[in-house]
């Protein structure tokens, strides 16, 4: 039986999101985000986790920076402590500050500001025995090795080919983290880490290239519930006989930026009670 846990989110709202340049193949700034469509949708989703008993905190955007509303980017937690993060590409620097602002206005003192590029969850998934880190577009493989010194977790670093899913949590979503329960989307990995993910999850759920298509891999679980883009139709079968509970969310306007459920979704995960 499948048991969801109370979580802990922090997300960003979209007030100043738009699609203003382009560092992935899906961002067109000719193809215009609706604003009130956008906030709506993203509300829809904050509703969402609360609705199923999770907490949400809201970290307050910032005019100029259009893609703070992906708060998975801004930094990693594990164990109650804080990895910041160093973007890739300049228009988004400036995110990585206000979020370590946050936690240290937020009661967390465990907060290392890293050397190395990083885009926090966007390239960093927690499963129970390791930290699965990407490589390829964004985060820099020396990132893995800062954060698993960081975190004390053994990081499975893997790399990403296909431009299109340039973050790891575009490809692959953790489903139950007390086990290693994953879903992913092989054809967005190179030959060896497809064979080290076949390895290490030999039971995981594999993505159609439609439903990577359609965001479907950028899912947030509960260990129960399992939010995804309401377009990835194909992953509902596959979760529901894995006793998992497929909840579709409208986030289209976000996939014109390249990012959907997950990418507007960093969990706050607790340290160790006791
Ligand atoms: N436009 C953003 C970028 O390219 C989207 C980020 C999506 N976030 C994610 N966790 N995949 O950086």
């Amino acid at each position: 039986m499948r048991t969801a846990t109370p979580r802990r989110y922090l997300m960003c709202p979209p007030a100043h999101f738009r699609v203003a340049y382009s560092i992935n193949p899906w961002m067109d700034p000719d193809k215009p985000v609706d604003p009130a469509l956008a906030l709506f949708q993203w509300e829809d989703l904050r509703d969402r986790y609360r609705s199923l008993g999770h907490t949400v905190e809201i970290l307050d955007p910032v005019a100029g920076l259009p893609d703070m509303v992906f708060a998975a980017n801004g930094a990693t937690v594990v164990d109650g402590r804080v990895l910041g993060a160093r973007f890739a590409n300049p228009e988004r620097a400036d995110e990585a500050p206000a979020h370590l602002a946050w936690f240290r206005a937020h009661g967390y003192t465990d907060v290392r500001e890293p050397e190395h590029v990083n885009e926090a969850e966007g390239d960093f998934a927690v499963t129970s025995s390791w930290l699965l880190a990407g490589q390829g577009f964004r985060s820099s493989p020396l990132a893995h090795d800062e954060a698993q010194e960081f975190f004390a977790r053994p990081v499975i670093s893997l790399e990403l080919t296909d431009p299109r899913y340039y973050h790891l949590d575009t490809a692959l979503a953790v489903l139950d983290d007390t086990a290693d329960e994953i879903m992913y989307y092989p054809g967005a990995f190179s030959p060896g880490s497809r064979a080290v993910l076949a390895r290490l999850f030999p039971g995981a759920l594999l993505a159609t290239a439609e439903d990577a298509a359609a965001f479907g891999l950028n899912a947030v679980s509960d260990g129960l519930n399992v939010v995804l883009p309401r377009e990835a139709t194909g992953l509902h079968e596959p979760l529901r006989e894995r006793g998992y509970v497929p909840v579709g969310v409208d986030l289209a306007e976000f996939h014109k930026a390249g990012g959907s459920v997950k990418c507007c979704t960093m969990e706050l995960r607790p340290a160790p009670a006791g």
